[in-house]
């Protein structure tokens, strides 16, 4: 059954999605960007990654430090903390001479990366900046999305502002670091997404970021996409399946076909008991299958923007 919540994940201002490495999580913010873009949403993608995949993925020119238009309605940055600082500090000292003066200043520099967490808040105080960036009288974006990194400098690039509440002095950073978490624990307005698959080690890490997400940063977890779901060829029927590989090595030439069979029976009921233990997260949730090809592409993209959709996203 879709889950309510799951329809109004592309109304919020500002998503974040992160995950264990490798679950998916810049493929499935490139699907949610076309998916909100067909929506007619103007969308930004703010990636936080030393290496730039969206543009492999979208078949779009590569994605800079600066914010540019990559398809239709998407605009997106890659963001780097050294060129999210000099913003940072541009936006605190208003002027570039001044912060030149500053900011080049060797002790103000090694002061600056020396605050715990600078360099993450600088990246989410920049995202968080274009939820709010204006054009002709009205917000520049419709829809923020954060291809945030995986799951533990994630979740402390959200924690960074709780962090800066409780040690910055009275002033522009505290009130910043106050207005970013207002944002994001307005659950009208801001979403996390999960992205996990449905194996052991990632399922285990992904009851503990919600729980991190949600009982400690006070976070709306907005959808668990699982992904790279199996469609079951044996139903659930494990011991049958397993008789049949029994049956199979029976016979010599069938020996590969028996191997097969049982791994292929051990990974499905692996699977059904994970997506068990993802039901009881209480988390809307959509499940994605894995698609048949090397490398995902544009296409591909919108092939998984369409099960985002038909899985009530
Ligand atoms: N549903 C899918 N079907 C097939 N391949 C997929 C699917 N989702 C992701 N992939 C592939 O899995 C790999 C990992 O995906 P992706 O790069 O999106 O993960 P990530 O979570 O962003 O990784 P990282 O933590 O390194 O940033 C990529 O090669 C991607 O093309
Ligand atoms: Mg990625």
């Amino acid at each position: 059954m879709v889950d309510p919540a799951l329809s109004r994940l592309l109304d919020k201002r500002f998503v974040a999605v992160t995950g264990k490495g490798g679950t998916g999580k810049t493929t499935l913010t490139a699907a949610l960007a076309l998916l909100a873009a067909q929506r007619g949403k103007r969308v930004l993608v703010c990636m936080s990654q030393a290496r730039e995949r969206m543009s492999a993925t979208l078949e779009t020119e590569f994605v800079g430090s600066e914010v540019k238009t990559i398809l239709g309605s998407i605009d997106a940055v890659n963001m780097d903390p050294e060129t999210c600082l000099e913003e940072y500090g541009l936006m605190v000292l208003k002027v570039r001479a001044l912060y030149k003066a500053v900011m080049d200043n060797r002790v103000v520099k090694g002061f600056i990366r020396a605050v715990p967490g600078m360099d993450a808040w600088s990246m989410l105080g920049k995202a968080l900046f274009h939820v709010k960036e204006q054009e002709n009288g009205r917000n520049k974006y419709d829809l923020v999305l954060l291809d945030a990194p995986a799951t533990g400098h994630g979740v402390q690039m959200l924690r960074v502002p709780l962090v800066i509440q409780k040690i910055a002095p009275p002033g522009l950073l505290r009130r910043e670091a106050e207005d970013g978490i207002a944002l994001m624990r307005d659950p009208s307005k801001c979403a996390v997404v999960v992205c996990t698959l449905p194996e052991e080690m990632p399922a285990s890490e992904t009851e503990e970021l919600i729980a991190t997400l949600r009982d400690e940063l006070k976070l709306t977890v907005g959808g668990l996409f699982v992904n790279q779901v199996l469609s079951p060829l044996f139903a659930g029927k494990f011991d049958q399946a397993l008789l049949a590989s029994h049956a199979l090595s029976e016979i010599p030439a069938f020996e590969p076909l028996a191997t097969v069979t049982r791994a292929r029976a051990i990974r499905e009921e692996v699977q059904r008991n994970i997506l068990e233990r993802f039901a009881k997260l209480n988390a809307p949730r959509v499940y994605i299958p894995a698609l048949p090809v090397e490398r995902i592409r544009r296409p591909h993209a919108q092939a998984l923007a369409k099960v985002l959709a038909d899985g009530g996203v």
